[in-house]
């Protein structure tokens, strides 16, 4: 087991498109989920796909825990989770607004649009297949890990640029989502 070095936003491995695994048992993939749950765990990440350390496979880990759960179904702590060539296929048209972070962007958080509900699909380190419905918070990390096999960081899915804004400053000066979203509402 290893620690991995992250990429920050601007290493070209973030831009880029991941290639699918073949075989999901093969000894490497294995070794490099292993460090990848080490290096998530050491960082203090909820969850992490392969690009963010270098390696350009379309593989995600990630857990979810109680901290940020919404009440709606399908948003359930999940233990460790390992998604290999996963697939999102969203539930309906509604979409929320949350804050979230991100191991390459350091240092920030910003508010992103998410499906509220998703269906993933991807296969398991046991080669067997995994597929949940999501939503709310559990929705969001799963949202936010597939994209980045995509080359997307969560800034490019940002649509207001004013709720991107470094953790210490939103420590000094708390932004009250709720009411700021309201204020920006058609009256
Ligand atoms: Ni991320």
């Amino acid at each position: 087991m290893a620690l991995l070095k992250i990429a920050r936003m601007g290493n070209p491995v973030l831009r880029s498109r991941a290639a699918a695994i073949d075989d999901p048992g093969a000894s490497w993939v294995r070794r490099l989920v292993d460090d990848m749950v080490e290096t998530m765990e050491d960082a203090g990440g909820t969850g992490l796909a392969a690009p963010q350390v270098h390696m350009p496979w379309r593989l995600v880990v990630f857990r979810v825990g109680p901290e940020r759960l919404t009440d709606l179904p399908g948003d359930t702590e999940q233990q460790l989770t390992v998604l290999i060539n996963p697939v999102i296929e969203r539930i309906g048209h509604e979409c929320a607004l949350d804050w979230e972070g991100c191991l390459s962007v350091p240092g920030l958080r910003g508010v992103v649009p998410r499906h509220l509900r998703i269906r993933y699909r991807g296969r398991g380190l046991d080669g067997g297949t995994i597929e949940r419905d999501a939503a709310g918070f559990h929705a969001r990390v799963v949202q936010h890990e597939c994209d980045h096999l995509d080359g997307i960081l969560y800034p490019q899915r940002m649509t207001d640029h004013r709720l991107l804004a470094f953790v210490e400053e939103l420590q000094r000066h708390p932004i009250d989502l709720a009411a700021f979203l309201a204020e920006q509402a058609p009256r």
